[in-house]
């Protein structure tokens, strides 16, 4: 796997120079998605196993088989193969009422995600720093249906069922209401994902990884796609404090910098 990253990254340097520099990251085998938040980095492999990242080391969480796990100002929260959502509570994952498929905690102290038939959900404030592991929690339902759903100090960011590209400008954490919903021209993209710094990036259906360029909270929707070119194909993306850290399909961790 190493040999192989470094020989990869030898030939993503002779053909590319542009104003990113990726390296490569420590390497988690078969990692399937990776979230960064709060200064963490958390990841999934396809064994359905948790991990952090500590130094150059990926360590494992306690195992509940995820599928999806995230980390930011709302905690650390998962969800597994069964769609079950947990959050780690006391070193442990505590199971918290709902079905989800994919879940994001960067919003500010809410939680959103996406169940198996693509509606999308919110965790309001009281909930997710709330739920200490017994009782149940009560889920918002929002008012659109994505794929993939994650959400930033500037607004909620979300890709539904035919690659097309939505935001919505603001959600209330106490209440989950959410307001001003727009659709994004201009990509057709896989997943994306709003850093804690309100920096959006996505990946599109081919693979290719793009910047959503000059986002700030009087202009949530920033101004243009701008291409972080990579020279291989990549399945996921999450960026906080300044660093970019791209999945390839073949499972090849990078971190990159501006
Ligand atoms: C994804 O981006 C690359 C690079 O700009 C482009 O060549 C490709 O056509 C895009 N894919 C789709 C489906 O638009």
């Amino acid at each position: 796997m190493k040999t192989i990253a470094a020989f990869l990254l030898v030939l993503c340097h002779l053909d590319i120079s542009h104003a990113w520099n990726c390296k490569e990251a420590p390497q988690l085998s078969y990692a399937t998605q990776i979230d960064a938040g709060q200064g963490k980095v958390v990841a999934t492999d396809k064994y359905h196993h948790a991990y952090f990242l500590s130094g150059s080391t990926w360590y494992r969480l306690p195992s509940a088989t995820l599928k999806h796990v995230t980390v930011g100002h709302a905690g650390t929260w998962g969800v597994s193969t069964s769609d079950y959502i947990y959050k780690l509570v006391g070193g442990s994952w505590a199971r918290a009422s709902g079905l989800l498929k994919q879940i994001d905690a960067g919003g500010n102290l809410f939680v959103v995600g996406v169940n198996a038939g693509h509606n999308t959900y919110c965790l309001k404030t009281s909930y997710t720093l709330g739920f200490k592991g017994t009782g149940s929690v009560s889920w918002t339902r929002m008012p659109t249906n994505l794929m993939y759903y994650s959400c930033g100090p500037y607004g909620c960011w979300g890709v539904d069922t035919s690659h097309r590209v939505y935001l919505t400008r603001s959600v209330t954490p106490s209440t989950c209401a959410s307001s001003g919903w727009t659709q994004i021209s201009g990509l057709a993209l896989k997943m994306v994902e709003v850093g804690s710094d309100g920096s959006v990036f996505g990946v599109n259906t081919s693979g290719q990884v793009y910047q959503r360029t000059r986002i700030t909270s009087s202009r949530p929707q920033g101004t243009a796609w701008t291409q972080v070119p990579m020279c291989m194909t990549m399945k996921h993306v999450s960026y906080d404090l300044g660093k970019l850290w791209v999945l390839s399909n073949t499972g090849l961790v990078l971190q990159c910098t501006h």
